[in-house]
């Protein structure tokens, strides 16, 4: 039986048990099942090998960069002794790496001081991470995504995640004449089907007041619950600091648009867009765009004040990508590798086809007063 096959099974019972799940539910499967899902199952390749690319697998740049504001965040705490780097879903650990290179390089008296926590959900990444970071692993530690948002962790200094929040389940919900209605995932002829039914929890309504959002009568839209979720252990654990969070994504209203009609969920196998989410169980990727409004409204509730929200080539570029690029140009001694340099630089920042514009960052900030950061520097500034 492929694992395919396996997750398949164990969905159809699920549902026939059930009579139908919310199709958060049904993607949480998809991408986190134990051993079957997307991210959870051996052999998972992000990057050139994999089903898609992120900024990392482009060029270390954007780690480098990263990095660059992380030092300008700890300049805002004052240069404290002792200042922790917490990432999210932090994959095989490449964007840990180029961080922790460039500060150990460039950042000597803040790197003396640096305290490393993974938060990755899929345990068997640890093994790929402890092996990239195995120079930095005196600084390094783990933490199990459990334990994030607890009385047992708590830090000053910045989380970071890249890609994190779109690969969080969403509900979907479609705007009916009876109202808002959820969409769920039933079985009809033996098959996954979609039914319309109640929403399962006052919780998504009160998400779309929260930004102010009606749909349209046909709209179909994702409400990602877990966002404001993760946004509040976030924010229980940071003390004083920074939440650097970069995605793909909109303000509320780009995303819930009325000409967004079809919502933006979508699957990724082998580079290629799909739009089915109810074939390649666990072997295709499925996401949505983020709600980046939701994020700032949650955030200001919970005591983050949003510092800067962009799209990531205008972080990139205030914050020093240019200088970072020609430098690694400078040490590369090859026209093949130049040109290579020079291409990675034109993917991450570039709004036509590139990650420029799509991606977007949002810095939020707890206990700061007025954070200068460099990405609020103008542009060539
Ligand atoms: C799209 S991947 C991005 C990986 C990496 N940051 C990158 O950009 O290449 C999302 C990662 O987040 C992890 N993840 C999902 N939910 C998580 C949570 N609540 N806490 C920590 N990691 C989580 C997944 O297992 C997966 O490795």
């Amino acid at each position: 039986m492929t694992d395919d096959t396996q997750l398949h099974d164990i969905l159809i019972k699920r549902i026939a048990a059930a009579g139908r799940i919310t199709f958060a539910s049904f993607m949480e499967a998809c991408l986190y099942e134990p051993g079957l899902g997307y991210y959870t199952s051996p052999g998972r390749k992000v990057g050139a090998e994999g089903d898609f690319y992120t900024s990392i697998s482009v060029h270390a740049a954007f780690g480098r960069v990263i990095a660059r504001e992380t030092a300008q965040m700890w300049r805002c705490l004052g240069s404290p002794a002792t200042f922790t780097l917490v990432e999210c879903g932090a994959g095989n650990g490449r964007l840990a790496c180029d961080i922790m290179d460039y500060l150990a390089e460039r950042e000597p008296e803040m790197y003396a001081g640096l305290d490393l926590v993974l938060v990755e959900r899929e345990p068997s990444l640890q093994a790929a991470q402890a092996e990239l970071l195995a120079r930095h692993r005196e600084r390094l530690r783990w933490l199990p995504p459990e334990i994030f948002g607890t009385d047992g962790f708590s830090f000053s200094g910045c989380l970071y995640s890249n890609e994190l929040i779109d690969a969080l389940p969403v509900h979907r919900v479609v705007m009916t004449p009876e109202g808002l209605r959820e969409i769920y995932v039933t079985l009809r002829d033996g098959g996954f089907a979609e039914e319309m039914g109640a929403l399962s929890t006052p919780a998504i309504a009160a998400y779309l007041e929260r930004i102010k959002v009606t749909l349209l009568p046909g709209q179909q839209a994702e409400v990602n619950l877990a966002a404001p979720e993760w946004l509040a252990a976030a924010a229980r654990s940071l003390q004083r600091g920074f939440v650097l969070t970069i995605d793909y994504g909109y303000p509320a209203e780009e995303l819930y648009a009325p000409q967004r009609k079809q919502g933006t969920l979508l699957c990724y196998y082998r580079h290629q867009v799909e739009d089915d989410p109810y074939v390649r169980l666990g072997r295709q990727d499925i996401t949505s765009h983020v709600d980046f409004t939701s994020l700032m409204r949650r955030g200001e509730e919970l005591g983050l004040e949003p510092v800067w929200f962009g799209e990531q080539c205008r972080f990139l570029l205030s914050a020093g990508i240019v200088e970072e690029i020609e430098e690694s140009e400078r040490s590369t001694a090859s026209e093949k590798e130049k040109l290579k340099v020079r291409l990675a630089l034109k993917k991450l920042i570039m709004p036509e086809g590139g990650m420029g514009d799509t991606f977007r960052v949002l810095i939020q900030a707890r206990g700061v007063e007025s954070p200068r950061l460099l990405c609020q520097r103008r542009i060539g500034g």
